[in-house]
């Protein structure tokens, strides 16, 4: 199914090794899927997470691999799939279902269609890197660093912010074992010994796609990329995806370009159906740039 639907191919392993790392989130029934004489034509898969809102900590659902085979499409099977799924939440008495997709796809009209809405945009961001010798030498980088310290400077980063900070300590194992998004990549930033920050990314050829770089200090940040761009000298810098996070504005005063504009969108339902989408997104704070959440933490 995930093959021909995504081009993922999820082995029975890859999924025996998320059941293992991920288990607070992924549900025993793993995924469910719409069976016709032993053939299986449907899939949708649900994790719950443990957000951050203005009033507390919120679990939500979040939905993944919502697809159907070709041959068997335009059946309803998505649709009574997805109705399901919103049953099941409810009984755990979950309110939000989020997902993301892309407004260029036929799932839009379905999601549509189920009354998601759109919560926000996922932009991408890119910087063009013409000098390799550009200063700040006295911040070092290590790759390869030590679990807990990502941890900790994720944890410090994220004090104040809203939505999706409240992960697990084995997080990076957790992505690493969904294999989505990849990285190949993470490394800690250190002045004077101290560790100021950390990026998650993947390198490939001279583009480094970072999935997240956070810094406690917003005022390291700058100083942080241009050492990525010292040490790997790469061509073009890419951010995917910035939401509401509070560093927005400072990826710009590096030199980032941030469009505003794409088909990618985080969308959310409110399983209740009772408050707007405008209530939402003010529970997380997203217009007081608040809200933090990057393609590291997509499912
Ligand atoms: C999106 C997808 C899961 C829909 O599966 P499905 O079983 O065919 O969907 P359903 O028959 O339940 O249709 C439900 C609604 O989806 C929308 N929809 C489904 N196929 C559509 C199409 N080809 N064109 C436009 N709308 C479509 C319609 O709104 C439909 O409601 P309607 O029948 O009342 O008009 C399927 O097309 C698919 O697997 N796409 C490729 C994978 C993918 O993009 N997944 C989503 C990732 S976010």
């Amino acid at each position: 199914m995930n093959l021909i639907c995504f081009g993922w191919l999820l082995s029975p392993d890859q999924v025996k090794l998320i059941r293992k790392v991920d288990k607070k989130r992924v549900p025993d029934y793993f995924a469910l899927y719409a069976v016709e004489k032993e053939d299986i034509l449907g899939q949708i898969g649900v994790v719950t997470v443990d957000t951050q809102c203005a009033h507390g900590i919120e679990k939500i659902g979040y939905i993944w691999g919502v697809c159907t085979k070709p041959s068997a499409a335009k059946r309803g099977f998505a649709k009574k799939l997805m109705g399901e799924v919103h049953e099941r939440l409810q009984g755990e008495n979950i309110r939000y279902s989020f997902l993301g997709t892309g407004k260029s796809l036929v799932a839009y009209n379905l999601y549509r269609g189920l009354d998601y809405s759109e919560f926000t945009i996922l932009d991408r961001g890119i910087k063009v890197s013409k000098s390799s010798k550009v200063g700040h030498k006295d911040i070092t980088f290590t790759p390869t660093p030590k679990n807990e310290t990502v941890v900790n400077l994720f944890k410090e980063y994220s004090k104040d912010l809203m939505g999706f900070v409240k992960r697990p300590n084995n997080f990076l194992e957790i992505r690493k074992a969904w294999s989505w998004m990849p990285y190949n990549f993470v490394g800690v930033f250190k002045e004077d010994k101290k560790p100021i920050g950390y990026t998650i990314a993947s390198i490939e050829g001279k583009i480094i796609k970072v999935r997240e770089l956070c810094c406690p200090k917003i005022e390291d940040l700058q100083r942080c990329i241009n050492a990525l761009e010292r040490e790997y000298k790469p061509n073009h810098m890419l951010l995917e995806w910035v939401i509401g996070s509070h560093l927005e504005k400072d990826f710009i005063k590096s030199g980032f370009k941030l469009f505003s504009d794409s088909w990618g969108t985080l969308m959310v339902k409110d399983l209740k159906d009772k408050y707007t989408i405008d209530h939402i997104r003010k529970l997380y704070r997203i217009e007081e740039d608040k809200f933090h959440m990057t393609s590291i933490d997509e499912y």
